[in-house]
């Protein structure tokens, strides 16, 4: 269909049309009329930017909350996070030129456009089209050619809360892969999709996991997912009975192009260092070098427990600083510099002021495992207190994100207190820290007076309250697709 056929359909209120739209964001007229005229305002905006007479497609892609399983992804450990109905709209069509051309219904992101070709080099640090890049050039180097593809336009429509931890930045790029594919007549199997997306974040100069981009695409309506990764695996849980989840923005921006950058980046650096010199010193060691601590755990402990009590008993509290760091490996500085403290976008992370921080780190990361083992067996079995047990796993969550990865702020620390006080069964950060959201689990029913607490506790003293977008209650939503093609 074209844009102006699809534009002519939503006006008329066309029965298939509105049952697509009502099957990803709710058929109640509350939630489907404004998902239509998203819709239809981005259809417009292509009609006058494009054309209004070509056929095009339109994909979408949801953000997604993290309930347990923080900063583990990348470490080669399981995550249990949910699809959001929050996402990215896109509405794209082919272009007779090789160019990706593309503008944003919100005014604030400025047009853009770029050729296609084998290698895309990046706009400057912090662009926002560097998702629609990473995405493209993800694709390209799958397919390792671009020679054999058509241009592409695209509108996009986002109301994923930026720089909040809640994967803007994922549901961005996996949109605009999508639009390319569609437009392209081609398609990805669910997992080699998420798997190939995993790696675009590296172009924007993050070391992450797969979890955004797998929450993303393998997201499921009404459930949450337990993620494990090498070889990527998703399996459905439910939420306890009765229970729902509200998410809390505190507000402090955690920008993927600045210091939150540098800050994962460096976590990823310690728990590299952290499986080092864990190996080294480990009492049974295997004969080959784990790269992750899910290898190391795997190969040189035997499990969980004993894998807590080898940290404890091999690393010390506090900081390490890089001579320490060698002697210990038997390696020159240097090597460990360029081995260990690089990432893969070239980036390298010396040691901070404080040393790095190796036990913390370590300790966080295989506790969090175990949480989300915990919390899938209970979700599983579901007995009567597995709201209450849940809640706890969360609430240790946080304060191993806290104490021991360094991770939250006041901001978030006052909103998870505020929320036990508000009697949520369970409150902690979600995503990569350093600002954004807390994820709280609530009784069902219990979500307007808890929103009201948090109003009156959080955002009305710091007057955010009229600044609408802070709490959002959340439903686990269906994964990326495409609506119309
Ligand atoms: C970011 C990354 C993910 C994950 C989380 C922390 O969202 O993109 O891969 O590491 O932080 O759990």
């Amino acid at each position: 269909m074209t844009a102006a056929e699809l534009m002519q359909a939503l006006a008329r209120r066309d029965a298939q049309i509105l049952a697509h739209v009502g099957e990803i964001y709710g058929t109640d007229e509350a939630a489907l009329a404004p998902a239509c005229e998203r819709l239809f305002v981005a259809l417009h905006r292509y009609a006058d930017t494009f054309s209004g007479d070509q056929p095009v497609v339109v994909v979408r892609a949801p953000g997604r909350v993290n309930l347990i399983g923080e900063h583990t992804d990348y470490n080669g450990l399981p995550v249990m996070p949910m699809a959001i109905t929050r996402d990215v709209l896109v509405v794209a069509g082919a272009a007779a030129d090789a160019r990706v051309q593309v503008t944003n219904i919100d005014r604030n992101y400025a047009d853009r456009s770029f050729a296609l070709a084998r290698h895309i080099p990046p706009f400057s640090t912090g662009d926002w089209c560097n998702y629609i890049k990473s995405a493209t050039q993800g694709l390209i180097d799958l397919w390792d050619r671009a020679d054999d593809l058509h241009g592409v336009n695209m509108v996009i429509s986002g109301t994923v809360p930026l720089a909040s931890g809640l994967s803007s930045s994922a549901a961005f790029t996996i949109a605009a892969a999508l639009a390319l594919l569609a437009t392209h007549r081609r398609t990805l199997a669910p997992l080699l999709f998420a798997e190939t997306m995993a790696h675009s974040d590296h172009y924007v100069g993050m070391a992450s996991g797969g979890m955004d981009q797998a929450a993303s695409v393998l997201g499921l309506a009404g459930k949450a997912l337990k993620i494990d990764f090498h070889p990527l695996r998703v399996q459905p849980v439910a939420l306890p009975h009765d229970t729902l989840i509200v998410v809390c923005h505190s507000r402090v921006r955690a920008a993927k192009a600045g210091n939150a950058r540098d800050e994962y980046n460096r976590r990823v650096v310690e728990c590299r260092i952290a499986t080092a010199l864990l190996h080294a010193a480990a009492p049974a060691r295997a004969a080959t070098a784990p790269a992750l601590l899910s290898e190391w755990l795997a190969r040189d402990t035997r499990g969980f427990d004993d894998a807590l009590q080898q940290i404890q008993a091999h690393l010390h509290p506090g900081g390490y600083t890089l001579a320490e760091i060698a002697h210990a490996l038997q390696l020159a500085p240097d090597t460990v510099l360029r081995t260990l403290c690089v990432t893969k976008a070239g980036l390298q992370y010396g040691a901070p002021a404080h040393g790095f921080k190796l036990l913390e780190r370590a300790r966080h990361v295989i506790s969090e495992a175990r949480r989300v083992e915990q919390s899938f067996t209970l979700l599983q079995a579901m007995p009567a207190e597995a709201a209450a047990q849940f809640g706890a796993l969360m609430n240790a969550s946080h304060e191993s994100c806290r104490a021991d990865y360094e991770i939250s702020c006041t901001e978030l620390d006052e909103l998870v207190l505020l929320a036990r006080e508000a009697g949520a069964a369970g409150a902690r950060l979600t995503g990569a820290g350093f600002g954004g959201c807390t994820v709280n689990l609530l009784r069902a029913g219990a979500a307007p007076d808890f929103m009201r607490f948090m109003n009156e506790r959080y955002y009305e003293p710091r007057e955010l309250a009229r600044a609408g977008d802070n709490q959002f209650e959340f439903a686990p939503a269906t994964g990326a697709g495409v609506i119309f093609a």
